[in-house]
């Protein structure tokens, strides 16, 4: 095979993940979600887009070397004038599919209403709705079950996001319900599915 033909079998095979990661406690399962995703998708890129409060459940030095981690405080660091590349755009070019996992009831009213006031919003914004994204939502019992929490889920789904659905289990917090993230193993199969 010549080298050309090489390198345009394996960008075809290549599949560029981007994961968001919001301030949920399920945030704790980002380093999860990433090994399994490794090891269920063959030629699998990782990139993550951590909202500041997320970096409170996870150690992001911890990650393995090749995934970048994206934060609010890059965007403006990589954009000081107008020829310099906007992060939010350049993630949306380079992924196959955004999964975001947890999404937390803060990010869904956000996106649900338009709101774009850092990195994984604005990505979320400036997202190619030809190409899949996944959200997965974990919050607490009660905060699931409040009636603005369907209507923003309902909102997600129709603008053709699709739902990796909360499960029902005993919460971090103590409480017994639903509004826990899915299992990891079928956020993957979700990702796999979507990108296939
Ligand atoms: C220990 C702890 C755990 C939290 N877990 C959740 C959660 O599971 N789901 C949720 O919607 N919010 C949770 N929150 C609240 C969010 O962290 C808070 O709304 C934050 O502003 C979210 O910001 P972000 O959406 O920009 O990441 C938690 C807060 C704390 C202190």
């Amino acid at each position: 095979m010549m080298a050309d033909d090489r390198e345009q079998k394996e960008s075809s095979t290549r599949k560029r993940v981007l994961l968001g990661c919001t301030g949920s406690v399920a945030s704790i399962k980002v380093p999860r979600i990433i090994e399994e995703l490794f090891l269920r998708i063959s030629s699998v890129e990782i990139e993550i887009v951590a909202t500041e409060y997320s970096q409170k459940f996870f150690d992001v030095t911890s990650l393995p070397e090749k995934v970048k981690v994206h934060t609010d405080a890059e965007e403006w660091q990589t954009w000081q004038k107008m020829e310099d590349p906007v992060l939010h755009v350049e993630l949306r070019r380079w992924a196959d599919v955004l999964v975001i996992a947890p999404l937390d009831a803060n990010t869904l009213a956000k996106i649900s209403h338009g709101i774009c006031d850092n990195l994984l919003t604005c990505t979320v914004r400036a997202w190619d709705l030809k190409k899949p994204l996944l959200f997965c939502p974990a919050m607490n019992t009660n905060m699931w079950e409040h009636p603005l929490t369907s209507r923003q889920v309902t909102t997600l789904k129709e603008f053709g996001y699709l739902e990796v659905p909360c499960i029902e289990k005993k919460l971090a917090c103590g409480d017994i319900g639903y509004g826990a993230m899915a299992e990891v193993s079928t956020i993957v199969t979700a990702v796999k599915e979507a990108i296939s």
